[in-house]
Formats: C-alpha cells, sequence, structure tokens
C-alpha cells in the first residue's frame, strides 16, 4: 500500500513509519523540520495546518491509499486534510480520550458516550480533537477511524510522564509515591502504531477508544515495573515510600503534573475507568506494562535523554514530616 504519515520523526509518528516500512509499504512521511527516517521512507515537509503547504508538498506524491494522521493539534489542519486529502480510502486520525466531553472524570463507557459539542472552545485540546473528528467524518465517513488514544507509552516519549518516574527510582535512595493504589491503563507506542496500520490496511472507521484494558495494571504495578527496569540495567532502584494524600495535597503536590499518573482518589476512580470493548474487538494489543517501561528505560540510557533534577518538596522526607 502506499501510506502518507502526516508527522513522522516523533513518538506516535516515528513509530508508525517504522512499521509501515517494514511491513513493505511504500511510505511518504510528512512533518515540518527534516528528521531520521527509515530507509526508503521518502520524506515531504510542510505545515499541514495550512492547506496550501500541505496542497504543495503532496503535488507531486502518488494518492496514498491510507493516511495515518497522528500530528492534528488544530481544527484548521483537520480542514487543511478534508480538503487535501478527503478522497482517500482509508484514513486514521489520532485523537484522544480527551474527546469526551465527560472525561475527566469519566467514566467511559463505550464510543457513543458523547464528546465535546461544536460550540465548545476548540482552542482547548479535547474540543479541538471532537471538532477535527466531526470535520474528517464529514469528509470520509466510515473511511476514516477515530482512534480516541489514551495515554501512549513507550520508547521515544519526550513528554517525561513515565521516565521521570524510572529516573527517581534511578537516581534517588527514597522516592515519594502515592499511598492508594489504583487500577490504571496505557497503550504502547507499538502497539498502537501496528494497530493503526491494521485498521487501515482492513478499511475499518468510525471511533474506538483506543487504550490498554481498564486495570491492566495498577498505579503501584507500573511503579514495580519502573524499579524493576532500573535493576535490570544494573542499577539499584530506590525504596518505594508511601505517602498519604491528604500529605500530598497538603504539601502543595499537584495532581499529575508533579506525580505523573497521579490523580487524587476521587477523580482516579473514575478516570480510569474507560471502556475499550471495540478495540479489543479490533485486535488493538496491550503488551505487558513491564516491556513498555524497560524499553522506555533502555531508549534513555542509550540516547542520553535528559530529566531535571528532584523538585525538593518532593523528597519523602519532607513530605512525611509535614503529616
Ligand atoms: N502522547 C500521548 O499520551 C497521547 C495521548 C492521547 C492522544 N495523543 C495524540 O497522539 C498523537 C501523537 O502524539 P505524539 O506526541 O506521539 O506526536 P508525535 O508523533 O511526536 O508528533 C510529532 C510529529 O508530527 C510532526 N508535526 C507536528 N506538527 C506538525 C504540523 N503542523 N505539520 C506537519 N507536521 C507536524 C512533527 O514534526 P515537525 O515538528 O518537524 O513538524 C513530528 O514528526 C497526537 O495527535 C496526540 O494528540 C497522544
Amino acid at each position: 500500500m502506499r501510506v502518507l504519515t502526516l508527522g513522522a520523526t516523533g513518538f506516535l509518528s516515528g513509530a508508525v513509519v517504522r512499521e509501515a516500512a517494514a511491513r513493505g509499504h511504500e511510505v511518504v512521511g510528512l512533518s515540518r523540520t527534516p528528521g531520521d527516517l527509515p530507509a526508503g521512507v521518502r520524506a515531504v515537509h510542510a505545515d499541514r495546518d495550512d492547506v496550501d503547504s500541505l496542497r504543495t508538498a503532496l503535488v507531486d506524491v502518488p494518492r496514498p491509499d491510507a493516511v495515518v494522521d497522528t500530528c492534528g493539534y488544530s481544527v484548521a489542519g483537520a480542514l487543511a486534510a478534508a480538503e487535501v486529502l478527503g478522497d482517500v480510502p482509508a484514513y486514521a486520525y489520532v485523537s484522544s480520550v480527551s474527546a469526551y466531553r465527560d472525561w475527566p472524570p469519566g467514566p467511559v463507557r463505550d464510543e457513543s458516550d458523547p464528546t465535546f459539542g461544536p460550540d465548545a472552545d476548540v482552542g482547548e485540546y479535547g474540543p479541538m480533537k471532537a471538532e477535527s473528528e466531526r470535520v474528517l467524518r464529514a469528509a470520509l465517513d466510515d473511511r476514516v477511524l477515530l482512534a480516541r488514544a489514551g495515554l501512549i507509552i513507550g520508547p521515544g516519549d519526550r513528554t517525561r510522564r513515565l521516565t521521570s518516574w524510572i529516573h527517581r527510582f534511578a537516581t534517588e535512595e527514597r522516592v515519594a509515591v502515592p499511598e492508594h493504589d489504583v487500577p490504571v491503563a496505557f497503550v504502547d507506542v507499538r502497539d498502537l502504531a501496528g494497530w493503526l496500520l491494521d485498521m487501515v490496511e482492513r478499511g475499518v472507521g468510525g471511533p474506538v477508544t483506543a487504550t490498554g484494558p481498564a486495570g491492566m495494571t495498577t498505579f503501584h504495578g507500573m511503579l514495580e515495573a519502573c524499579r524493576a527496569a532500573v535493576a535490570a540495567e544494573g542499577g539499584d532502584p530506590a525504596e518505594a515510600v508511601p505517602v498519604p494524600e491528604a500529605a500530598l495535597l497538603e504539601a502543595g503536590v499537584e495532581p499529575w503534573r508533579d506525580l505523573p499518573f497521579w490523580l487524587p482518589d476521587d477523580v482516579a476512580r473514575t478516570a480510569w475507568d474507560v471502556a475499550t470493548g471495540r478495540a479489543r474487538e479490533l485486535g488493538l494489543p496491550s503488551r505487558p506494562v513491564e516491556e513498555s517501561v524497560a524499553d522506555a528505560w533502555r531508549w534513555v540510557l542509550r540516547t542520553g535523554f535528559e530529566h531535571p533534577p528532584l523538585d525538593e518538596r518532593l523528597h519523602p522526607e519532607r513530605l512525611l514530616t509535614r503529616s
């Protein structure tokens, strides 16, 4: 197949391009700036948010059989793609669970749960994804897959959400962790990339909540995977020191921002309760979190990807003396 990827050199886009090339597809990868692409992949450069730029970059690119759109960050970008690529046979748009109007706090029951409406502020991420879905659906109907991705983890993730936890266990002696354990779910970048290609190869359309099964692991399970990843690379992982939620909040620890993936109990209960029945029926794989975490850490060690020093407020001694 001729596969065009919008986004080519980043986290998910890089995984899609590598997998598409490995499957023997004829791949064109679009990004604004040059980056590393596998041998045989053709690079084109454009701002996909600008319809003229997109059209010009694709002028001598044969019409793709499938598009995988990993860099939809504006409604303008969806409109441009609808105009220039609205006639392709298969299109996978990477949306987000944030498109659901009531998530967080959730839960998400199935794909018919309401997404943000046209009146919501498309300057915000969730409403922008919901409106982009509508734009693409209007142009492509059931030829577009709307993959509402959950948290993506694995090698190449530059958000530091997961890797900052592993880095703490690798470099500190004691690491403060939320005391209460909750079920959590993630999707590995390689599982999602391969599945997006499966879907365009099979011509599957419609909305799909694309993440791991609810409760595939727990918060503490993810943290144990971080400690195991450190040990597997010859490190001596720090002790995990449970800190009650009240002590964390009292110390001004900001959920999610200061302790990635941590949500206060009242939100966590429903926010991680995201049903993925359609994704499972459609074969979205879910490799063990231990593998994703270990590979993410190996990527950090291999590339020297840096993490800032730990915020003083997050040392367990500080948090536990306050309570
Ligand atoms: N990460 C998560 O946990 C998560 C969760 C839910 C949904 N998502 C969604 O998943 C998708 C992939 O996320 P990601 O962080 O992995 O992205 P990514 O693949 O790292 O995306 C960046 C790629 O897109 C290109 N790009 C960005 N803006 C562009 C533009 N205007 N025109 C052309 N190329 C552009 C970048 O290259 P240049 O900068 O050189 O242009 C790069 O190749 C996104 O749609 C995101 O909303 C992510």
